[in-house]
């Protein structure tokens, strides 16, 4: 099954047939889930800040969110990600598909491995197979797409100042949000296939001409969601049934 976790602006699984609302029950709390079906296959449907978007950046509860996709029997993951752009080729309006990330995040349940002593191999963070199915599925679909970036996950629920946008560009900084991680850490953990579509709402902090404001990233993700959707959807439905990365 694949599952899809909305970012911001990405809450509707109207589109699923025969979707039904589930609770999950996890060690870490319960969680709201939507399934249904998408050309025959099963698609498990995920509002990562709740349907409401009431849940901030640091209070998403990610490691019952992906414990609950894994329960579902989800094994790969197409998740969104509304970011800020550190690098001038990566304007707004544009999807990304980030291949490395940068963690400064601070406050989060990071790991599902407290109480043992295990260390993942995050070589390729994000699954080389699922990017490469969102690449062909948004090229059949003319929408264009740039598959690798690097994701720089904050911890929010503030903005970036300059100085932070300026240093991580010199680390190699190219994307800049608050909720890809530990999402993408913890579906390795679980040994899940996982990428993210980032859709650019702004210039980061310092690079953008104007202050930046939560509403303006809403409403350019309001012009993005449709196509969002329809390039995770499409790709969910054509991905082949064996799986050949080592995620
Ligand atoms: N910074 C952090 N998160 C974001 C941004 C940003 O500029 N834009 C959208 N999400």
């Amino acid at each position: 099954m694949v599952g899809v976790v909305g970012g911001s602006g990405i809450y509707d699984p109207s589109r699923l047939e025969g979707s039904a609302e589930e609770t999950v029950q996890t060690p870490y709390g319960p969680v709201q889930v939507t399934t249904g079906f998408l050309e025959g296959g099963k698609v498990a449907f995920l509002a990562r800040h709740g349907r409401a978007h009431s849940i901030p950046p640091h209070r998403v509860n990610y490691r019952a969110n992906v414990w609950a996709l894994r329960e579902l029997g989800v094994s790969r993951v197409l998740a969104t990600a509304a970011v800020g752009s550190l690098n001038p080729a990566f304007r707004p309006g544009e999807f990304v598909l980030p291949d490395q990330f940068l963690d400064f995040t601070r406050s989060r349940p990071g790991t599902f491995f407290d109480n043992e002593v295990v260390h993942t191999d995050f070589t390729q963070p994000y699954c080389p197979a699922l990017r490469a199915a969102l690449e062909g599925a948004a090229g059949e679909m003319g929408i264009s797409l740039v598959n690798g970036g690097c994701y720089v996950g904050t911890e929010g629920p503030r903005f970036e100042t300059p100085a932070e946008i300026a240093a991580y560009r010199k680390l190699g900084g190219d994307l800049v949000g608050m909720t890809g991680l530990p999402e993408v850490v913890l579906a390795r953990e679980l040994g899940l296939c996982y990428a993210a579509v980032a859709v650019v709402t702004n210039f980061a902090a310092g690079i953008s001409p104007t202050s930046l404001s939560h509403q303006e990233v809403l409403d350019l993700m309001a012009t993005q969601t449709g196509r969002v959707l329809d390039l995770l959807l499409k790709t969910a439905a054509g991905l082949p049934v064996d799986k050949k990365c080592r995620c």
